[in-house]
């Protein structure tokens, strides 16, 4: 019994340092959302995680020795892995998963959730749809914040949504917890005051928006080829069409799962002409920047990047659009080069879009706006003598 009440102490203490944590980061909690965070505890729902071990994922169970390492891992504020390859590391042998694999599901950062549960701005009694249940733990967030009877929350691995149900119903809670695909299965005639994703994707899917009321908001991590992974909170207009800005927070979220297949196969070795440039890929682990540059990419771009024999950094983008490659390498020189292949030297967009991301002023994520139509997704910037520049996703 003396057990018992110590472990629910020190979880409870945990909650409490955590909430206090946020709120002194970049997010003021309102009390509601405090609330949120001190009643709905994370332990129940990452029973079991992965810890990075270099290039190895390593499972890390409630049940392995130092009980109190692993609550303080669960109450920091980081995300947690919890499925890779579909793996999940409840199931996971000791060693984890062969190989480096990806992860597939996780547990959010929990300042990067009450970031985006603050711009959802849920009140008692909205309609709330997820997609990406994962853990459960967002959910039960939300079951906090409107009540469980009008929570809808689905996740594509059903092995998820069977171990999240239970969990969810263990701390108090009984939402609608389905196995399906988070863009195309809704309970029949639904429509929400509230839609969140916690998976990213590359445009709004339509259904989200056909299914959020007039006046209704959603708030959606988007990303595009070069990880300049963004939030955006659009507020649907009695027109139809839904409006809104980017949050400022970056955020990394993996993305949607959709039958569309794979992501497309880079080609190993690039052949072309080679000339030299002024701008290092490095450049692109600048979020801001790459955000703003993954605007002007194709949709399918892809880029894979790492460091050479030399150990300089090396990007490779491939756009399967057209079968055009490049490849950029920093040089012992400080110079670096690009080897483009196919009918596109790939890096002339990202170097045009550096120059006009300096001339204006290296304009800050949440300055910019969205609006999505029936017919097209578009991301403007109004500079501050009124010009506008768009540019459409
Ligand atoms: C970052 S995790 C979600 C975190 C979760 N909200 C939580 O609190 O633990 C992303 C989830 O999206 C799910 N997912 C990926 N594609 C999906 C899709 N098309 N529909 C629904 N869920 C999807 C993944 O299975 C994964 O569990």
């Amino acid at each position: 019994m003396t057990h018992i009440l110590d472990d629910e102490r020190r979880a409870l203490a945990a909650r409490v340092a955590l909430t206090r944590q946020i709120d002194r980061g970049s997010v003021v909690l309102s009390s509601r959302l405090a609330g949120a965070f001190l009643n709905v505890p994370r332990h129940p729902f990452v029973p079991a995680f992965y810890r990075r071990d270099g290039e190895r994922f390593t499972p890390w169970r409630a049940t392995d020795a130092d009980a109190d390492a692993w609550l303080d891992a669960v109450y920091a504020d980081d995300s947690l892995i919890t499925e890779v390859d579909g793996i999940h590391a409840e199931d996971a042998g000791p060693d984890g998963p062969p190989g480096a694999g990806a992860p597939t599901s996780s547990s959010t950062a929990p300042s990067l959730m009450a970031d985006m549960l603050d711009a959802l701005d849920v009140d008692e009694g909205h309609e709330v749809y997820e997609a990406g249940t994962g853990t459960g733990y967002n959910a039960g967030l939300l079951c906090f914040l409107t009540g469980d009877q009008h929570i809808t929350s689905v996740d594509r691995t059903e092995s998820l949504t069977d171990k999240a149900r239970p969990r969810l119903n263990s701390v108090g809670f009984d939402p609608l917890v389905l196995h399906g695909d988070g863009t195309r299965d809704f309970p029949a005639d639904a429509s929400y005051d509230r839609i969140i994703a916690t998976a990213s994707v590359r445009r709004v899917p339509p259904t989200w928006t056909a299914r959020l009321r007039p006046g209704g908001v959603m708030v959606v991590p988007m990303k595009g080829a070069l990880a300049g992974g963004m939030v955006a909170r659009l507020t649907k207009l009695a027109d139809g069409a839904a409006v809104g800005h980017i949050l400022h927070t970056p955020a990394a979220f993996m993305p949607l799962r959709s039958d569309a297949g794979p992501p497309a196969q880079m080609p190993t070795d690039p052949h072309g002409p080679r000339r030299d440039t002024g701008l290092s890929a490095r450049v692109l682990d600048d979020w801001t920047f790459s955000f703003f540059a993954q605007l002007h990419m194709g949709p399918g771009v892809v880029r894979t990047y790492g460091k050479n024999g030399d150990g300089l950094h090396v990007t490779t983008l491939y756009d399967p659009a057209d079968d055009s490659t490049a490849r950029v390498a920093d040089t012992p020189q400080g110079v670096s080069t690009v080897i483009a292949s196919g009918p596109r030297d790939l890096w002339e967009p990202i170097e045009s879009a550096h120059r006009l991301w300096q001339e204006l002023n290296r304009p800050r994520r949440e300055w910019f706006t969205i609006e999505v139509t029936a017919s097209e997704q578009l991301i403007s910037y109004t500079a501050p003598a009124g010009h506008i520049q768009r540019w459409s996703l």
